[in-house]
């Protein structure tokens, strides 16, 4: 573990260090159906795209999740209680937080990213507007096991906006939720944000906005591997295919190969069919039933959950047991 302090920064660095992204998006893409895991669109511009995402009109999820907390923030810092440890994970640049940062009673407040540029600005930024609050930033991919350090608290809060939870499989879900409940204290507190069932022209148009940025942050993908890993991806050869896959529950994200072709990657070469799928990203979608019952399996007793008037979004807080 290496602790980064740079100015008045507070920043430990606990990223993988060998994450070995050729080896991934090879097997991925030489695997049938092709995949590349969803983490590597989150380079720079990835992460860029991905903010602008959720400001979008058709994607309700971020705002309705905003909505829920800033009407339901009484209830929800009171169920925190006092003198917290407060930790984000994919914090981004922390928007979302604010109301608890503001709100909440809090001892610290821990930022975890795996970007090093936007974690860097957002903890200089929070530092200071917020000069009283001890603010610690972890350099991280929260879905490998990490131990988080003590700040001083008298209780541990995770929050983990964005219904990114949606973005795992069913089997890592379910590890996660255990991992977490293992790495935390009985009495300790998970708020977390949780995209429902619904219409899935609803869903389908929250993933195919008009402006194409949802395209863009797909096809990125390609861009970055181009760059990174030397491949010869011709981005008007695919385009961005997301539909609602209803007996999965899931937003499916693809790329799907326009024509017949083949894409070099170093000493590989890739045959891609007419029509062929690069599958991309799962966006499961659930019932608050079918989540707490899990959740109880996984270590979390359901304390409470908040809702818009659409029951379109849901943000839960549980406990450990
Ligand atoms: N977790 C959110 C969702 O599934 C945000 C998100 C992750 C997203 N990956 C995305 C949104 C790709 C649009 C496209 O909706």
């Amino acid at each position: 573990m290496s602790v980064v302090n740079q100015n008045s920064r507070n920043i430990t660095d606990l990223s993988p260090k060998q994450d070995d992204m050729f080896t991934n998006v090879i097997n991925g893409l030489t695997s049938n159906p092709k995949t590349i895991a969803p983490k590597y669109l989150y380079d720079e511009l990835g992460s860029k795209l991905f903010e602008k995402i959720t400001d979008l009109d058709e994607y309700y999820q971020t705002r309705t999740e905003f909505d829920i907390l800033n009407q339901s923030h009484v209830s929800i810092t009171k169920l925190m209680g006092k003198d917290v440890d407060l930790i984000e994970l994919g914090s981004g640049s922390s928007t979302k937080t604010h109301v608890l940062l503001d709100e909440a009673n809090l001892n610290s407040y821990m930022p975890i990213d795996i970007s090093t540029t936007i974690l860097t600005s957002t903890v200089d930024q929070l530092e200071k507007d917020y000069p009283m609050l001890k603010i610690h930033g972890i350099l991280a991919d929260y879905t490998q096991a990490f131990s988080l350090p003590e700040l001083g608290g008298n209780k541990k809060v995770v929050f983990f906006p964005g219904s990114t939870i949606g973005n795992f499989e069913p089997f890592e879900e379910a590890m996660f939720l255990k991992q977490l409940s293992n790495t935390l204290d009985k009495g300790d507190g998970l708020l977390i944000g949780l995209d429902l069932r619904k219409d899935k022209h609803i869903i389908e148009k929250a993933y195919n906005d008009k402006q194409g940025i949802t395209a863009a942050f797909n096809k990125n993908l390609l861009t970055r591997i181009n760059r990174e890993l030397h491949a010869d991806f011709q981005l008007e050869n695919f385009y961005h295919h997301a539909y609602y896959n209803v007996e999965k529950s899931r937003l499916e994200m693809h790329l799907v190969s326009n024509v017949k072709q083949t894409v070099h990657l170093q000493d590989h070469k890739i045959d891609f069919a007419e029509n062929e799928n690069i599958h991309t990203e799962n966006s499961y979608k659930y019932s608050i039933n079918s989540f707490q019952k899990l959740c109880m399996k996984c270590g979390f007793k359901p304390v409470e959950v908040f809702e818009d008037k659409n029951k379109w979004f849901s943000v839960h807080y549980l406990e450990v047991m």
